[in-house]
């Protein structure tokens, strides 16, 4: 067993860690929505108003912010006025990302509605691909007027009486791709198009959110940057997905991976804080006030579509692999939080790297659930100072990652991943002046561990020894491990 020292200084104070960090992307594909999240007021699996009531419980677990949805690709080939009215009555159009039809039954209504269930804010992702701005002029007319207009009245008539509270506006997605394959000058000019008939009527100020850059595109962020005033864009997204070959064309299997793959996995999502550095280089420079936030809306691991483990498209199963990835991405975050202001893992049930799966009646918490649960008290605390002495596991991969906050108490949070797969460490952790009490959780397997349907709880939170003695704490924690230390 090693031992490390992690230095903490709660007195320097940093950026606050925005809740909106541990936000989640539904989108149109495969099994996310249908299935996933809704199953209708006539199923058998228990539902409230027709959304799996596990899955609402869930994720009111997780206290989850915010929800991104249509898409994803489906945004932009999503037109809102095929999913409202009578449900019978609704369109059946292609939905061509999963090949299957869509009967449009989960639409504007259900979704808010799922979100006032679930208690987060709603992100709606709107269509500059296909769409017109009249089209998305008018949808935000629908949602968010309460007075005398044709689309408050035809919502009135749709059975919704007052306006909901929209907050979060995405004018296209990956425009640079399925978005509609544009340059970045023609989605500025779009964008501000679009945006500027999005009318705020809710009475928040409505948060708009231009498609940024593919990972590394670093002329998106600055032709953005440089093109659109941030009195007109409030964030601006990343797409970052870790392959673990790094091929899209042979991404790797989501269970079968050796050591080897295993740390190039870490090292593909660890890339992730040398994109959100240049990318924060480049707002920097045009921004040096922060008005613009980076919306990284979609992350995570994406494997090969295996035939006999993925049932749907874009399915794939969740290890302890994935646990890590996702507990050094959200250290990553905590630590750009000055300019990342939200993150929306991809996706959440059923789809990629999702925090659940279903099957039936049947639901698990996969391993990167459990991960966002014992981060979720960093929200909206104050990031601090945090410093942990490291060395390389395998691979150019760092064995351990960190951060650290304070929350409106005055106790500090740690998280703390152990990416080795062979090395133990004891952890002291110094700095944080006098500890009362300390109290600790784990999560820990060995790295294929998974939860599967026949044994949903096979990777679970644990309690966490914390030791203390002469104001220093003292953790274990064991070869391929994520955990949560508060110092009280
Ligand atoms: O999350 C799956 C897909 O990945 C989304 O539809 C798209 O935005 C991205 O390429």
């Amino acid at each position: 067993m090693k031992k490390v020292k992690l230095t903490l200084n709660p007195l320097d104070r940093r950026s606050k860690i925005n809740k909106e960090i541990y936000s989640n992307f539904s989108e149109h594909l495969g099994r996310c929505i249908y299935d996933g999240i809704y199953v209708g007021e006539d199923s058998d699996i228990p539902n409230i108003e027709g959304y799996r009531k596990d899955v609402v419980e869930a994720f009111r677990e997780l206290k989850l912010p915010v929800l991104r949805w249509p898409g994803g690709c489906f945004a932009d080939e999503y037109h809102w006025k095929d999913g409202i009215g009578e449900k019978s009555g609704r369109a059946k159009v292609v939905n061509n990302w999963g090949h299957i039809v869509e009967d449009n039954s989960f639409g504007t209504h259900e979704f808010l509605r799922f979100c006032e269930l679930v208690g987060c804010e709603p992100y709606i992702s709107a269509n500059v691909g296909s769409g017109t701005v009249r089209e998305l002029m008018e949808w935000v007319e629908y949602i968010t007027f309460d007075g005398v207009s044709p689309m408050g009245e035809l919502r009135r008539k749709n059975g919704r009486e007052h306006a909901w509270k929209l907050k979060y506006l995405g004018i296209g997605n990956e425009s640079w791709g399925c978005g509609g394959n544009m340059t970045p000058e023609f989605y500025c000019d779009h964008y501000r198009q679009f945006a500027t008939f999005c009318r705020d009527y809710s009475g928040n100020r409505l948060f708009k959110i231009a498609c940024g850059p593919n990972a590394d595109d670093y002329n998106w962020t600055e032709t953005c940057m440089k093109r659109i005033s941030p009195d007109l864009m409030q964030g601006l997204s990343m797409h970052y997905y870790t392959v673990p070959t790094g091929i899209w064309d042979h991404k790797g299997s989501s269970t079968e991976f050796d050591d080897a793959e295993y740390y190039a996995t870490l090292k593909g999502a660890l890339r992730i804080e040398e994109l959100i550095t240049r990318h924060s280089e480049i707002m920097n420079r045009y921004d040096p006030e922060r008005r613009v936030g980076l919306i990284v809306d979609e992350w995570g691991c994406w494997y090969d579509v295996e035939p006999d483990t993925n049932p749907s498209f874009l399915y794939q199963l969740n290890t302890m692999r994935d646990a890590i990835v996702a507990a050094v991405n959200l250290n990553i975050f905590n630590r750009h939080s000055d300019r990342v202001y939200m993150a929306n893992i991809a996706q959440a049930v059923n789809v990629l790297q999702a925090v659940m799966l279903t099957e039936g009646l049947k639901t698990i918490k996969t391993p990167t659930y459990h991960v966002f649960d014992l981060y979720k008290d960093h929200m909206e605390n104050t990031l601090i100072y945090s410093h942990i002495e490291n060395e390389e596991a395998a691979g150019g991969v760092p064995a351990l990652s960190q951060s650290a906050s304070v929350n409106a108490a005055g106790e500090t949070v740690v998280t703390l991943a152990n990416c080795s797969l062979k090395e133990e460490y004891t952890v002291e952790i110094g700095g944080a002046g006098s500890i009362g009490k300390a109290g600790g959780k784990i999560l820990t397997g060995e790295v294929h561990a998974r939860n599967d349907f026949d044994c949903p709880n096979a990777v679970g939170i644990k309690p966490l020894e914390v030791k203390t003695e002469n104001e220093k704490a003292y953790v274990v924690l064991p070869p391929c491990s994520v955990a949560e230390i508060v110092l009280r």
